[in-house]
């Protein structure tokens, strides 16, 4: 029996407020809880986005992070990052009118959502490895502008409002949940090549001009797909191909 609309075997814990729904569930994790378990709050008032960042967390929009203990091996960890990807595309497609998602609605690596060249989404994973087993506790945590967006990032942001789609966070959780289940399933079932390539069909186009924030400092080039791990694939100017497993993706 499915429990709080979210898929079987799922519990939910909601919150009014919280720090953050990742760092909550981190705290759950090192008390031996393995999930899969859902934590969503109104509000967080210490959001984390990537790289260090803050996620401005007022009422209003959906913040929630899924803690699940997966039976994959730790070097395989980075594809969630595009399972999730997927999953999140997914459900936000479903939402706004056909002709608005196509084309206007896509992931940037490794797992922005962008709308209208906008940040719609955004994506917090982290995993620590089971010592010992086959196996990586993770969180996912899950960002979505709903109701507003911020608009000091120093970069353009939407929401969904925006564009006619109103609802409620708990109830957008229920929609996320299932497709996120039904990504790890398959992605569990089939390995990560499928998950490869829709995360390629729900991306911008190859070829496009990027510039990548990374461990090997500023690198621009163009986009050229996703290595069999889930890297990012750029082409340098002189031909050569590079690999980032780690960075911030801007267009240019
Ligand atoms: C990004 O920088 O794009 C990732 C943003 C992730 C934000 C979500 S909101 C729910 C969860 N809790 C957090 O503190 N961060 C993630």
């Amino acid at each position: 029996m499915p429990h709080d609309g979210l898929p079987a075997g799922y519990r939910l814990l909601s919150l009014e407020s919280v720090d953050s729904t990742n760092a909550e569930a981190l705290r759950r994790a090192q008390a031996r809880e393995t999930g899969p378990l859902w934590i969503r709050a109104d509000r967080q008032t210490g959001g984390r986005g990537r790289s260090g960042r803050s996620w401005s967390s007022p009422p209003g929009n959906l913040y929630a992070s899924l803690l699940i203990r997966l039976a994959v091996p730790p070097e395989r960890a980075s594809e969630l990052s595009l399972v999730a990807g997927v999953a999140l595309h997914r459900t936000i497609a479903m939402l706004l009118p056909t002709e608005t998602a196509a084309g206007r609605l896509y992931l940037k690596w490794p797992n922005d959502l962008l709308l209208d060249a906008a940040k719609l989404a955004g994506i917090l994973i982290e995993s620590s490895i089971t010592p010992g087993t086959p196996a990586i506790t993770a969180i996912i945590g899950i960002g979505i502008n709903v109701a507003t967006h911020p608009d000091d990032l120093g970069r353009a942001a939407t929401h969904l409002g925006l564009y006619g789609v109103e609802t409620e966070p708990a109830q957008l959780l229920k929609r996320v949940a299932a497709a996120l289940d039904l990504e790890i399933k398959a992605w569990l079932a089939r390995g990560f090549r499928p998950i490869r390539e829709e995360w390629t069909a729900r991306a911008h186009r190859l070829g496009v001009e990027v510039s990548v924030n990374g461990k090997a400092g500023r690198i621009e080039g163009q986009f050229a797909g996703l290595a069999e791990d889930g890297a990012l694939v750029i082409k340098l100017p002189d031909g050569s191909e590079h690999r980032v497993s780690y960075g911030d993706v801007s267009l240019i």
